[in-house]
Formats: structure tokens, C-alpha cells, sequence
């Protein structure tokens, strides 16, 4: 199945507004900026393209150009896929009239994070879902994670690293891991370095610590 149509060219009107609303609202957002949300948006076309069932191609673009709408100018990432809905709905409100598929499109900002606590059920959720989940993998993935995070390198590292393997094992479809799975291995790959890295800087530091180069010195 690719998608059940093409987009109405009314439809067309409303998604080039709302890309020009998250590219102002996204610009230079610390870690979810603009070029996150248009590859999540790529990677929902190019997975829906490729799974079995129907697609309202109207739905998913619009709930993939706003998925992260929480996250703007909130302290943290917490129920962003809740605040980003109750966000989102001025904007749908505006430009569209038909409310059934404006509840639909929050649904998908809704549920493309587990921090909601509600699984995505609709192709056009789970499809947002998968499509986030595979641009968060990868060596790019990994330095977006690690963006504005607090905490010591080691806690930070150990965190992204085990958010994205879970990441992997929770994706919906079959060919969302088969378009990942190079950059699944990538962030394993990536995880392993930083991790011999931090070891091996933990001794370094020891060395200082211990007062053994000055003693060698002398
Ligand atoms: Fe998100
Ligand atoms: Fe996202």
C-alpha cells in the first residue's frame, strides 16, 4: 500500500502552512530543531510507502510537521506529546474545519512518545512513532541526544545509549528495523567507542589523582 490518495491541493494549502509555522517555532531549537522534525516527516512517508495498510497521507504529514510542538520553549521534554497537542490545536483549529481529522492529527503528536503513556493503535501513529524512534538512532541521533543535557558524561552516555537500544526493540514495523538497522549498529558501534573512551579517561584521571605522574616526574 502507498497512501490512500494523493493530497487535495486544499490539503497542500494547510501542510505549507504548517511547515511554515514549525520552521519559525523550530528554528534553532536546542536538539529538535527544524531539520529534526522534516526528516521525522521524510522517514513517515518513506515507512508508509512500505507497510501493508492504508494511510491517510493528510494525517501523518501533518501530525509528523508537529509532533514536537511540546517541546518548544518547555524546560524539559516531559508530556511533551500531551502539551504539544493541546499546542497544536490553535493551529489546526485555524486552518481546518473538519474537527474528526484535527483530533486525529493529535493523536499522533499524542502518541509518538511513550512519555504519554498511550501506544499508538492507528497506522498513521505508529508509522510517526517508528519514524522518530529511527531518526534518534545513528551516530547523528546520538549527538542530538546528548544536546543540552545535564548531568556527568558517563550518566548521560549510559542513558542515551539504553534509550536507543530500547528504541530499536520497540519499533511497530518490520520494515522500520530493516531501514534502521545500519544505523542501530552504528549507535551500538558509537556507544562502544565513547565507553572505552570515558574508561580510559577514568584512569588518566586516576594517574592525576594518585599523584603517580608527579612521582614519576620527579
Ligand atoms: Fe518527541
Ligand atoms: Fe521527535
Amino acid at each position: 500500500m502507498v497512501f490512500k490518495r494523493r493530497l487535495y491541493p486544499e490539503e497542500i494549502v494547510v501542510v505549507e502552512h504548517i511547515i511554515d509555522f514549525v520552521k519559525i517555532k523550530h528554528h534553532r531549537a536546542e536538539g529538535h530543531d527544524y531539520s529534526h522534525v522534516l526528516e521525522v516527516c521524510r522517514l513517515s512517508i518513506e515507512i508508509a510507502k512500505k507497510i501493508k495498510e492504508p494511510i491517510n497521507p493528510f494525517v501523518l504529514t501533518c501530525g509528523a510537521l508537529l509532533h514536537d510542538i511540546g517541546r518548544i520553549n518547555a524546560p524539559n521534554g516531559l508530556f511533551h506529546g500531551l502539551d504539544g497537542a493541546a499546542r497544536a490545536n490553535e493551529i489546526l483549529k485555524a486552518y481546518i474545519d473538519d474537527e474528526k481529522i484535527s483530533r486525529e492529527i493529535q493523536q499522533v503528536i499524542i502518541r509518538h512518545t511513550p512519555e504519554s503513556m498511550i501506544p499508538p493503535s492507528s497506522p498513521e501513529q505508529k508509522v510517526v512513532f517508528d519514524a522518530d524512534a529511527i531518526e534518534r538512532l545513528g551516530f547523528m541521533g546520538m549527538v542530538r541526544g546528548i544536546m543540552g543535557k545535564s548531568g556527568t558524561m558517563e550518566e548521560i552516555i549510559e542513558d542515551r545509549v539504553h534509550k536507543r537500544l530500547k528504541d530499536y526493540s520497540k519499533l511497530y514495523y518490520a520494515v522500520s528495523r530493516k531501514m534502521s538497522k545500519k544505523a542501530y549498529k552504528e549507535t551500538i558501534a558509537v556507544s562502544k567507542t565513547l565507553k572505552k573512551d570515558l574508561a580510559k579517561r577514568a584512569s588518566e584521571i586516576g594517574e592525576v589523582t594518585s599523584y603517580k605522574l608527579i612521582k614519576e616526574e620527579s
